[in-house]
């Protein structure tokens, strides 16, 4: 099935000058960049980003890494490209990451882990639009 997943290159990665990096592995694996935005979020924000973790211990520190410094939003678009993207990302703490993946080969740590990507159907259908507008869900 086509659909829409929403990726996101955290500051790490940015202030790391791995957005190209990153963007290159998108495209060589025939995922179309539908938007590409680079913005810089409030902690508000990056509260609202990451609600669904409220009340986890690392939400404090999750919430001003991703609020510390620009982060590059990307509407990515194809086949599967919710697991794809995923499974390309690899886990969430890069030590664990299998190799290859984004978060094996530039990853630092569990935190400062490069990439997000949006893990379920719901879950894209909030994100996009928190980025890229209502008129990015349904605009083709
Ligand atoms: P993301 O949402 O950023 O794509 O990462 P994820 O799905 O792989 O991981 P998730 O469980 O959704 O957690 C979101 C972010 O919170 C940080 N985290 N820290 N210290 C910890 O145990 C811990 N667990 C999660 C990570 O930076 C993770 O990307
Ligand atoms: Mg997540």
């Amino acid at each position: 099935m086509i659909e829409q997943t929403l990726a996101m290159i955290k500051p790490d990665a940015v202030s790391k000058n791995l957005i190209g990096e990153i963007l290159k592995r998108y495209e060589a694996a025939k995922f179309k960049i539908v938007h590409l935005q680079m913005l810089h979020l409030s902690k508000n924000e990056a509260e609202a980003f990451y609600d669904v973790h409220q009340g986890r211990p690392f939400f404090e520190s999750l919430v001003s890494f991703i609020s510390s410094g620009p982060v590059v939003a990307v509407l990515l678009e194809g086949e599967d490209v919710i697991m794809r993207h995923r499974a390309m990302m690899g886990a969430t703490d890069p030590k664990q990451a299998a190799p290859g993946t984004i978060r094996a080969d530039l990853g630092s740590s569990i935190e400062e882990n490069v990439v997000h990507g949006s893990d379920s159907t719901e879950a894209a259908e909030f994100e996009i639009p928190f980025f890229f507008g209502q008129e990015s869900v349904t605009r083709r």
